[in-house]
């Protein structure tokens, strides 16, 4: 480890200012852990409380750091090699919105993929772009949509000149990871920027088993969930930023309109510490969760019933490499559905997986686990597929998807659109004011400012008699869709 990283100039900024005795008469109200309820004094520790200040001369600002919160994020640019790191307190929901409306404007094309998430869907509504959507490659035997192929984003290069930039989200939940490089070099030899949902990629640059991070694929900006695999606190993420083709200054003053002025140091200091921390401990820690979930992996694999891929199963379209530590588990061979898995492993087992959807369990080994906790799952793994078989299998539903429907509004216009709810057979020929996506494989079938067709409401018919899970609508039973008031004008998005 480089010695400057082995500091932490953000606990040390707050340290000093509690331990400098100065009687507060400032903001918060609690002052310090004085008039703290026993409630929260419980939760947060005393030293905790006294370090949970914010607008002393010790501190910084964060929406124009100059001290201790410029320094923390300067080591953490050093670290994942980026010119430049931004702090964000409002989750990778907030670094996504400060990517896209820092480098996009109203009218702006922009290369989305299908299945994104609904982050994305958000900043579009903030900045106007229009989003021209790319289907990922979908893989019918996990029921999960991979990454994006170079083909599907040349083709709409081809269609799409004008954009601006490619959205990637690198890599999936399940992590699988695209070809990021080749994606950099085609969009950058179009001129367009490589702008990467890079939520499940905050480990990658500390293990050489894992897929390269999506900075050093050459992404002008990485949006990264250090709280979801680092060690921050739950809310914290980082917006990663390359000088060659984005403005720096244009970030900082977008980062600061999204950010409330009144940053906890607490979340701030923990995005610090999970830099330090892998700074000084994060190949040995990455290295060991890549050999835990392997070994896991193996032992899965090794059971009646129950299969989770590994990077054997890459080199597919839209999967170029996989993060290991990522162990999906297949449970349909037991007849059983992946939410009837979560809920057996959760109530029999005691263990809680990170998500199931129809075919499989998803769980995530990180630099926390120990041998004790990898033994735990491939033991009750081992149990569940042995007691739980369903002697009649289910018949599943296999996945599919429409084409994408026309856009005729952006997403920002479908937004600020009067919207009002009709029957869903109504809806046909109106203009979608809501999400419509199943699980699996979370891709809207219909996104906000799309025609509903026949063709549509005839596929969200046939998922849902299927029994597969919605999410988006305001009427999750689909009798009704919420849809744009007649007469509003439309641009045509694509
Ligand atoms: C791919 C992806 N992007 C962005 C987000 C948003 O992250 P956050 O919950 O930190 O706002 C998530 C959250 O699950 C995600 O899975």
């Amino acid at each position: 480890m480089k010695d400057y990283q082995k500091r932490a100039p953000l606990p040390e900024a707050m340290k000093a200012y509690a331990g400098s005795g100065a009687l507060a008469f400032h903001t918060p109200g609690h002052k310090q852990g004085l008039g703290a309820h026993p409630l929260l004094k419980e939760r947060i520790t005393p030293e905790g409380l006294r370090e949970e200040v914010s607008l002393m001369t010790e501190l910084d600002d964060l929406g124009h750091p100059s001290m201790c919160i410029k320094e923390a994020q300067d080591l953490a640019a050093d670290l994942y090699g980026a010119d430049a790191a931004y702090f964000m307190i409002n989750g990778t929901t907030g670094a996504i919105h400060t990517m896209l409306l820092s480098v996009l404007q109203p009218g702006d094309t922009v290369l989305v993929p299908r299945n994104a998430h609904r982050s994305i869907m958000g900043g579009l509504v903030l900045c106007g772009a229009r989003p021209v959507y790319i289907q990922p490659e979908i893989d019918v035997r996990l029921g999960i949509a991979m990454g994006l192929t170079t083909d599907a984003v040349q083709a709409a290069i081809a269609a799409h000149p004008e954009a601006k930039a490619l959205v990637a989200v690198y890599p999936t939940y399940y992590g699988v990871a695209s070809d990021l490089k080749a994606l950099a070099a085609l969009v950058h030899a179009h001129n367009m920027l490589l702008l990467v949902d890079e939520a499940h990629g905050p480990h990658l640059p500390f293990s050489s088993a894992l897929p390269a991070e999506a900075i050093a694929c050459g992404a002008d900006m990485a949006a990264l969930s250090t709280h979801k695999l680092l060690g921050s606190l739950t809310q914290t993420s980082m917006l990663l930023v390359q000088s060659l083709r984005v403005d720096q200054e244009r970030v900082r003053q977008t980062a600061a309109l999204l950010a409330s002025t009144s940053p906890n140091y607490l979340l701030l200091a923990s995005l610090d510490i999970a830099r330090l921390q892998m700074a000084e401990s994060g190949s040995r820690l990455m290295t060991r969760a890549v050999r835990l979930a392997e070994g896991i992996r193996q032992a899965v694999n090794a059971m009646d019933g129950l299969w989770c891929f590994g990077s054997e199963y890459m080199g597919r379209p839209g999967a170029a490499a996989l993060d290991v530590t990522k162990l999906t588990v297949q449970v349909s061979a037991l007849g059983l559905t992946g939410a009837e898995a979560e809920h057996i492993l959760r109530w029999q087992y005691r263990l809680q997986c990170e998500l199931a959807d129809a075919y499989n369990v998803l769980f995530i080994i990180s630099m926390a686990d120990t041998m004790r906790e990898a033994s735990i799952l491939e033991g009750a793994l081992r149990c569940f597929a042995r007691n739980y078989r369903r002697p009649v299998p289910l018949a599943l539903p296999t996945v599919s998807l429409p084409a994408a429907p026309e856009v005729r509004m952006t997403p920002r216009e479908a937004f600020f659109a009067p919207a009002e709810t009709v029957s869903f057979t109504a809806g046909i020929g109106r203009i979608a004011a809501e999400e419509i996506t199943f699980y699996p494989p979370g891709i809207p079938v219909l996104c906000p400012g799309e025609e509903i067709t026949a063709d549509t409401v005839q596929h969200i018919r046939s998922m849902a008699a299927v029994g597969l899970k919605v999410t988006g609508p305001q009427d999750t039973s689909l009798g009704t869709i919420r849809v744009v008031r007649k007469g509003q004008i439309c641009t045509r998005a694509n």
